[in-house]
């Protein structure tokens, strides 16, 4: 048996806000297999964004261990966390997360800048070519459809290459054809990379096209058929 890229050991997460302390997580064990493809599915509020957030070190644990590629992220202080994120995870959100005064080109050109690649511009448009966007290279965020936005935010979390991709319900503000052309091509840069994949959908469809689903309910995980797979 391989080691697991991902491994959560009773983790837990929670938050002071102004009503005091929230619970949002309990409990979570789960290991993640290299190259597997997992869906977190769940109702709306169950848990599933703040899961993924510890998984990508984008959110400490409030209790139990976190590991990604054998490193403990409880045990990395900001700087080495930033670092690792940039170096392993790359993470996609429902609502794009571009930077609406870059062109797509320097949307996905900065994180490879950043990251000290000499080569960021020559990359980023082949990454962009990649997601069948060539055309697009120099247009602003407000002048791309969603899906287009979609696709130059999978190339920016592609061009570097993470061992582990984290995709928070991407299909979720597209409608069917374009939301299935996203998923085809997260699976695609699954494939060409060798990536892992952690996805949060409510698409019943799009969970039963990955390997395995874990659903969540009120913070936990809920023992459940995988075939009963989303809401
Ligand atoms: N920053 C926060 N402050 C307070 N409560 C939060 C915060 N983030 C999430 N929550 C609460 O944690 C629970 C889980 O949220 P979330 O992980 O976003 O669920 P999901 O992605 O499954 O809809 C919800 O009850 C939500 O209101
Ligand atoms: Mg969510």
């Amino acid at each position: 048996m391989t080691d697991p890229i991902l491994s959560l050991k009773d983790a837990a997460l929670s938050l002071n806000g102004n009503a005091g302390r929230i619970d949002i997580l309990h409990g979570i064990t789960l290991d993640v297999r290299p190259k597997e493809t997992l869906a977190l599915v769940g109702p709306s509020g169950s848990g599933k964004s703040s899961l993924l957030m510890l998984m990508g070190g984008l959110e400490r644990a409030t209790s139990g261990t976190i590991s990604a590629l054998g490193r403990d992220l409880t045990a990395l202080d900001e700087d080495a966390l930033a670092r690792f994120r940039r170096d392993h995870m790359g993470v996609v959100f429902q609502s794009f997360h571009l930077i609406p005064t870059m062109t797509a080109l320097e949307n996905v050109a900065t994180p490879l800048e950043l990251a000290g690649d000499r080569n960021a511009f020559a990359r980023a448009a082949d990454e962009l070519a990649n997601v069948g966007l060539s055309h697009r290279a120099e247009h602003y965020p407000a002048q791309l459809s969603g899906g287009e936005q979609q696709r130059v935010a999978l190339a920016r979390a592609a061009a570097p290459r993470p061992d582990i991709l984290l995709a928070d319900e991407p299909t979720g503000n597209l409608d069917e054809t374009n939301g299935a052309a996203i998923m085809d091509l997260l699976l695609d840069l699954r494939d060409q990379y060798g990536s892992t994949l952690v996805l949060v959908t409510h698409a019943t469809d799009l969970a039963n096209r990955c390997d395995r689903v874990i659903r969540l309910r009120d913070g936990r995980i809920a023992e459940t058929p995988a075939q009963d797979a989303a809401e």
